[in-house]
């Protein structure tokens, strides 16, 4: 009912707080322990043990799981089964070395049945935290009979805490409700989209098809959008810009703020997407199975299943009232 949902989603924002002082625990204890020799600039860490950080790839070189994803999801994991003993649960690092290919780690499958499950990444944007790039975060989600109901991202050294729950809205801080008031891209989305739109997309990890394979093609596709001149009736080309922050759960975020209009990628998992999804829909907008930009063309816009690889959001395509202090 709404009241246990409720209850939830506060251990669900609580949790996605915890997971994050862990992160920028791990990202300052690193400092300290770096070449440079410079003290935390986060003074509430300063009896952080100074660590290494310890890497392993899975897939590839670019498919990497440190210590601390490992650590973060087993502290997440261990409050939700305290908490809520009956309900599922898929972490990343529980799953994704099989999933990826790799011949190491667990061979364990999943399926997202119609049980609560939590859908956990405790540590999405991997690569850019092990280079010391803010754009990482923890993302949580409940997802009740396979649609994500509650949805917790926290980006903790951008201070960005992201939180919806079904039918309550979508917010950033636990106080402004989304999509941001006066974010430019609020508005009718253009109807000849992706001109003028921000349009984000990620590499992704999988490389095994070399240069001329599929990343290849992707990356072809966005440089045309990104250069094609613009033509009488302006079809097409003249995006206003193409952003890949290395974050699938963070890029969702961005889209239910209503700062990035488009965003497309075509190798995720459900732990990248389930709390990200909630965002975007809580805060009135799409997200889709589709291929950027001939599905979208012929209007293939159902809803995405969770299950898929490649998804494809849409920013709200507001005019309804944002920016407004949630109700507490
Ligand atoms: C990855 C990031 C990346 C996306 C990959 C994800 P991770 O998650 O979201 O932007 O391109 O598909 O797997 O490994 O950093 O948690």
């Amino acid at each position: 009912d709404d009241d246990e949902l409720r209850t939830i989603y506060t251990f669900a924002i609580q949790l996605a707080k915890d997971a994050g002082k862990m992160l920028l625990d791990s990202l300052y204890a690193r400092r300290r322990d770096g070449q440079d020799g410079r003290t935390p600039s986060n003074p509430s860490n300063e009896d952080v043990t100074p660590q290494e950080l310890t890497t392993r790839e899975k897939l590839n070189a670019v498919d990497i799981v440190t210590q601390t994803d490992l650590q973060v999801e087993a502290f997440i994991h261990a409050a939700i089964s305290a908490r809520y003993p009956t309900h599922d649960f898929i972490g990343e690092e529980m799953y994704s070395a099989s999933h990826s290919g790799a011949t190491s780690g667990t061979s364990k499958e999943y399926r997202v049945t119609h049980k609560p499950t939590w859908i956990v990444d405790p540590l999405d944007g991997t690569v850019n935290f092990t280079h010391g790039f803010p754009m990482f975060c923890v993302s949580i989600a409940l997802v009740v009979n396979q649609v994500p109901v509650v949805g917790v991202i926290y980006a903790p050294l951008l201070g960005q805490l992201f939180s919806a729950c079904k039918g309550q809205g979508a917010f950033l801080n636990e106080a402004t409700r989304l999509p941001l008031l006066g974010s430019a891209g609020v508005g009718p989305i253009p109807s000849d989209a992706p001109r003028r739109c921000i349009f984000s997309c990620e590499w992704g990890k999988d490389r095994r098809e070399g240069p001329t394979g599929n990343m290849r093609r992707k990356v072809d596709s966005f440089v045309t959008m990104a250069s094609e001149v613009d033509g009488p009736g302006g079809k097409g080309g003249m995006v206003h810009g193409m952003r890949s922050l290395g974050s699938a759960a963070l890029d969702l975020a961005y889209v239910a703020m209503g700062s990035f209009d488009i965003w497309w990628e075509g190798g995720c998992w459900e732990w990248d997407v389930a709390a990200g999804i909630c965002l975007v829909h809580e805060a009135g907008g799409l997200v889709t199975t589709a291929n950027p930009p001939e599905d979208w063309e012929k209007g293939r816009v159902e809803d995405a299943k969770l299950g898929g690889r490649l998804y494809l959001a849409i920013r709200p395509a507001s005019d309804c009232e944002s920016g407004e202090t949630a109700r507490q």
